[in-house]
């Protein structure tokens, strides 16, 4: 029986290692880490994240194949395989701040495997790591070794919060990278004999290290630019007339750009794209090209730019002040089906209006108060070290309540801004609301997901991104 143990239970490692355990029923997975409230909740009822479908894999395999420990020890000197998928942070502090990737759980998490092992094993590198990491995680590994092999895989992961299972059960690739040796060779077949229990053998590619190390950041840099580019356009849409929907579909036609992740939004949010882009940003310059690396930070100067402008357009809209108004936040999650607040554009949105002194009522259907609390009082990018490191305290911020209904947060407020585009957001009683707020009545639609046209017969005065001004918007001072 081949055993697996994998360090790091939260969004990739918890949903990864479910799918495995539940599709290789004869493969012992063992999920580690050292927060003990993670691995509490794994255990219980109430897993510690929320993902469609991901009850219907765990529960059944809880148990049987599939533990949860914080023996972390334990479970890595008895695993054949581990896969290590810990955060891999932008650095704060120090050399490459604000950019280089922090690889210090990463660099934690192999010395331990070289610690504690006692026998040959695979790691797999599963966390998304600058290109090369696999060289210093080898160095790491056997300089400690007392004669045990071990080969190191790169094994990125491409799921998308929300569809997790979805991709997991169905991915359009799964990449494994290794030494071009008949050891590396060997480890990679173990590696791919895994995946084979459910992915078609064409969907499995293999690569070497580093080719493989740098897919997963070129992959969520292409991504994050098409976002950028359809959000650079919507801007222009607004100045001209044009509108950023019917721009995205003549676009996407075109089978050569196709129609997937062109929607328009207040900017792209998650644990991923950010972090990732910088840290492409800081290897370009660190080997010495500063114009791929200036080509990509354009992708993220974009995306802040999406996010000030939507906050100039609610304040401009509103005679130009929002001191004092009650302003509805309706979304705080980076996405939907996710309670993921990780580099959210809600967390900046909010910090521009609490800057003009605007009182926010904020809503999400899967976000509690502590979080949402935690999020608006952190610094930039003290968001990726593990939680149980972080102040549980957050400051408090007067001007912000958190309420667990959408009716509760519009009631008198002058304006809502959607900030994630929740489907229950489309189905709410918008004449109801209407009768409920100050007038004028604003709704800002960061994610285009309202019938503005309806809503403007109700009353409101709509601003969706990148699309027709409402007359009343176009009288207002030019947003920078
Ligand atoms: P996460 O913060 O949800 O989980 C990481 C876990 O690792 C935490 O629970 C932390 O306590 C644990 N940990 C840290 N150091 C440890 C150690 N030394 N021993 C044991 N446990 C330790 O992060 P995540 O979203 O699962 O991301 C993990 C990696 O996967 C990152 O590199 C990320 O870039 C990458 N990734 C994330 C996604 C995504 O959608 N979230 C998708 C693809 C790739
Ligand atoms: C991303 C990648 O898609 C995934 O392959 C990788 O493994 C991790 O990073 P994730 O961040 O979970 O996944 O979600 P994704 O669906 O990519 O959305 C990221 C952000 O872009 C969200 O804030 C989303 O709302 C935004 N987005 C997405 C848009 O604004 N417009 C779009 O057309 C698509």
């Amino acid at each position: 029986m081949v055993k697996i143990c994998c360090i790091g239970a939260g969004y990739v490692g918890g949903p990864t290692m479910a799918v495995i355990a539940l599709k290789c029923p004869e493969i012992e997975v063992a999920v580690v880490d050292i927060s003990v409230s993670r691995i509490t909740a794994w255990n219980s009822e109430r897993l510690p994240i929320y993902e469609p479908g991901l009850d219907d894999v765990v529960k059944p395999c809880r148990g049987k194949n599939l533990f949860f420990s914080t023996d972390v020890e334990k479970h890595v000197s008895e695993a054949d395989i581990v896969f290590v998928s810990v955060n891999t942070p932008t650095k704060t502090q120090g050399l490459g701040a604000g950019k280089a990737a922090d690889l210090t759980y990463w660099e934690s998490a192999a010395r331990m495997i070289a610690d504690v092992s006692k026998s040959d094993k695979i790691v797999v590198e599963k966390s998304t790591v600058p290109v090369k990491t696999a060289e210093a995680i080898e160095k790491i590994l056997t300089h400690n070794s007392k004669g045990i092999n071990f080969q190191i895989l790169s094994n990125p992961e491409f799921l998308a919060e929300g569809t997790a299972i979805q991709d997991l059960f169905n991915p359009d690739r799964v990449l494994i990278g290794g030494r071009e040796t008949p050891e590396g060779a060997k480890a990679i077949q173990t590696l791919k004999d895994v995946y084979a229990h459910w992915v078609p053998l064409e969907r499995i590619l293999c690569a070497n290290l580093w080719s493989a190390e740098l897919s997963k950041l070129a992959a969520n840099a292409f991504l994050a630019q098409r976002i950028s580019s359809v959000n650079a356009m919507s801007a222009l849409c607004e100045a001209t007339g044009a509108d950023v929907s019917q721009v995205s579909h003549s676009i996407g036609t075109d089978s050569r750009i196709g129609p997937k992740f062109l929607n328009a939004s207040v900017g792209f949010g998650g644990s991923c794209f950010q972090k990732d882009i910088l840290n492409l940003v800081y290897i370009c310059e660190c080997n010495g090209l500063p114009e791929v690396a200036n080509y990509w930070k354009q992708v993220i100067k974009v995306n802040d730019y999406q996010k000030s402008r939507f906050v100039n357009r609610v304040v401009s809209s509103m005679f130009n002040t929002v001191s004092g108004k009650k302003i509805a936040i309706l979304g705080f999650a980076f996405k939907k089906d996710t309670g993921d607040t990780r580099e959210t554009p809600a967390i900046d949105v909010c910090k521009g209006l609490l800057g003009d002194k605007a009182r926010l009522s904020i809503y999400d259907p899967q976000v509690t108060e502590d979080q949402i609390r935690r999020d608006l009082s952190m610094k930039k990018f003290d968001w990726d070290h593990p939680v149980h490191l972080q102040p549980n305290s957050p400051t408090a911020i007067k001007q912000v309540s958190v309420v667990w209904d959408s009716y509760e947060a519009v009631k008198d407020a002058h304006g809502i801004c959607i900030l994630t585009e929740w489907d229950e957001f489309k189905k709410l009683d918008y004449e109801k609301i209407y009768q409920n707020m100050q007038k004028p009545a604003f709704v800002f639609d960061g994610r285009n997901i309202v019938n503005a046209d309806k809503l403007r017969q109700i009353g409101f005065i709509v601003y969706s991104i990148g699309k027709p001004l409402d007359p009343w918007l176009k009288d207002m001072p030019a947003v920078a």
